[in-house]
């Protein structure tokens, strides 16, 4: 099972991968989470990277194809993978389609940009594991604290409100394309045409839970 995501920032994509990742038992290849560990470790790329994040802009391309590539031919990826931020421009995905790695679902989280802003304003994670939480829809046991490990949640360096707008500009402009590429392509259905399948994200996490699975079966 190979799936990619594709969404806004905020859309949900990180929260929907936990639980398909978890159901398939594959691995989460998550761009943003590489980056962001890249600038902690203070890596070449972490430091290339850094300015670009923190301005809402995106990395770019050459920094990231060689990256992903080399992180889906590891064994663990064998029996499939879930790409979650990546291909974020058509250059990445015909990078993509060029090295033959094919996908058997790309999968769009659709939510308005008024939804965003509330979304990622109120998220909370817990940076060793991932967990992600929202002050709201989906607030820990007990306020600031991560509920399985008892470390204090962040907030992202990104979920700035004048950095979230920019970020949904960048959306718009160069990763919102990919619904038309990958859409064409899968109604080409050619032998290593993925389905391309969009859904509405303006929903409880568990009811788009429940949509993917259906999805999915
Ligand atoms: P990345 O980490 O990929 O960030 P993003 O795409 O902006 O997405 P987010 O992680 O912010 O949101 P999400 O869709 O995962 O939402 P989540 O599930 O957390 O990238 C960060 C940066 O790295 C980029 O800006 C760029 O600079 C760089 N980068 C990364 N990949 C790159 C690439 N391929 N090329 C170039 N640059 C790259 O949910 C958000 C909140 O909403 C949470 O609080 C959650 O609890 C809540 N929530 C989720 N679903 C629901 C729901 N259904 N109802 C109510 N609340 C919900």
């Amino acid at each position: 099972m190979r799936i990619i995501l594709i969404g806004a920032p905020g859309a949900g994509k990180g929260t929907q991968a936990n639980f398909l990742t978890n159901k398939f038992k594959i691995p989460q290849v998550s761009t943003g989470d590489m980056l962001r560990s890249a600038v902690k470790d203070k890596t070449d790329l972490g430091i290339k990277a850094k300015g670009y994040m923190d301005d809402g802009g995106l990395v770019p391309d050459n920094l990231i194809i060689d990256l992903v590539k080399l992180r889906v031919e590891m064994k663990d990826c064998e029996n499939g993978f879930l790409l979650d931020g990546f291909p974020r421009t058509i250059p990445q995905a015909e990078a993509m389609k060029d090295a033959q790695i094919f996908i058997d679902f790309v999968l769009e989280i659709q939510v308005k940009d008024e939804v965003i802003i509330n979304r990622l304003t109120g998220r909370r994670i817990h940076s060793e594991s991932g967990r992600i939480y929202h002050i709201e829809h989906n607030p820990p046991i007990t306020e600031g604290i991560d509920d399985i490990s008892g470390d204090p949640l962040i907030i992202r360096d990104d979920d700035k409100k004048e950095t979230i707008l920019k970020r949904l500009n960048t959306y718009h402009e160069h990763t919102e394309p990919l619904v038309n590429f990958y859409s064409k392509w899968s109604a080409n259905s050619d032998q290593n045409s993925p389905n391309f399948i969009s859904i509405d994200g303006d929903d409880s996490s568990e009811k788009i839970n429940e949509i993917l699975n259906k999805i999915l079966k």
